[in-house]
């Protein structure tokens, strides 16, 4: 299914669908400006484009999973849009008023730091979950600009957890056990369920990421739309493979996401039609562009969803939330 292929009305109950944030104020200026506009000249173009995609979105339905969507975001090359597409599809589906969890795996606690949630070494953080056993319901913070999504942060102590999970018992367990204890507190509490749990994990194939592997039922993986995309992916697969042999059965790459497209280069175009070719049914057809308005929101403690919800990259993200929700 495509984002073209996606209902505009739900037939849920309204307990089953939620509504995607707009702007409608930013769609009216728009419009009154695309009007204007000559639309031979390119950007007058690019413009309706734009404005046609932020209209099919518009007061779109997002389905509620059945139940709770756990996805790993990995890949084990450093700096492809991980955690920025972890922060950016948890705001666009929280603000669609789905049930978030962002879990923080990545001792630079990126994730967290985008989320504006206090990551300083004396919070109780997801490195007390994994070596501690502190239940996770002690560790999660709301996110303080981005209703419906929670995030367990990481602190700098989670560095040196790679080391000290080895003598544990059940070590790549942990992170699976926190959540199915943690999805058990929330019902006794009389919490709604949560319907997405995303985990960022670090740039690395260590026990971190295996702890995410062994939690999640699919994992998302994002590609830098650049020469070296597929480098290292052949090695994240056989990973993944292997973790489906030994430890988890379920899991799934369910998700590709190209990321930091450039469209004015062939490069981009090439290599998109690359990892199409290789992964028909994971490729999202949403592409993030790249965007000085993304890599500015971290600085932010913003996602770009909140930051700048009228950009392109915001829609892009949001694009891509639909995409993903219709394929539950
Ligand atoms: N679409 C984009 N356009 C422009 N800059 C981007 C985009 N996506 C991510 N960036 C920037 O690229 C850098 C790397 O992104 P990000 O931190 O999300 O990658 P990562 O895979 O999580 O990195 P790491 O492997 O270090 O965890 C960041 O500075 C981020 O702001
Ligand atoms: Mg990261």
């Amino acid at each position: 299914m495509t984002i073209d292929d996606v209902p505009l009305k739900s037939t849920g109950t309204s307990a089953e669908r939620t509504y995607l944030a707009t702007n409608s104020t930013t769609r009216d200026r728009e419009r009154s400006v695309i009007e204007t506009m000559d639309d031979s000249s390119p950007l007058g173009r690019e413009l309706a484009r734009e404005a046609k995609r932020r209209e099919k979105l518009a007061g779109k339905a997002l389905p509620r999973p059945k139940s709770t969507r756990i996805m790993t975001v990995s890949n084990q090359k450093g700096g492809v849009g991980k955690t920025t597409t972890t922060v950016n599809i948890a705001a666009a589906l929280a603000g669609a008023g789905l049930q978030v969890l962002v879990i923080d795996i990545d001792p630079q606690g990126n994730a967290s730091t985008a989320l504006n949630i206090d990551h300083h070494a004396e919070i109780a953080s997801i490195y007390d979950v994994l070596i501690d056993d502190v239940p996770l319901s002690e560790v999660v913070a709301p996110c303080p600009d981005v209703a419906n999504l929670i995030c367990a942060p990481a602190t700098i102590h989670l560095a040196g957890a790679e080391i000290e999970l080895v003598s544990l018992v059940a070590r790549e367990q942990r992170l699976r056990r926190a959540i199915e204890a943690y999805a058990r507190t929330r019902e006794t509490r009389g919490e709604p369920r949560l319907d997405f749990v995303l985990i960022d994990c670090p740039p690395s194939l260590g026990l971190l990421t295996v702890n995410a592997f062994v939690a999640a039922k699919e994992v998302l993986i994002p590609i830098q739309s650049e020469y070296y995309a597929l480098e290292g992916l052949s090695q994240l697969l056989k990973n993944i493979e292997m973790i489906q042999k030994h430890l988890n059965a379920e899991l799934i790459v369910s998700t590709i996401l190209l990321t930091m497209y450039d469209g004015r280069t062939n490069l981009a175009a090439q290599v998109a039609a690359e990892v199409r070719e290789h992964f028909p049914d994971q490729v999202l057809k949403a592409v993030i562009p790249r965007s000085v308005r993304i890599s500015e929101a971290p600085s932010y403690q913003q996602t770009v969803m909140t930051y700048d919800p009228s950009s392109s990259g915001a829609l892009s993200y949001q694009e891509a939330a639909v995409e993903i929700t219709s394929r539950s």
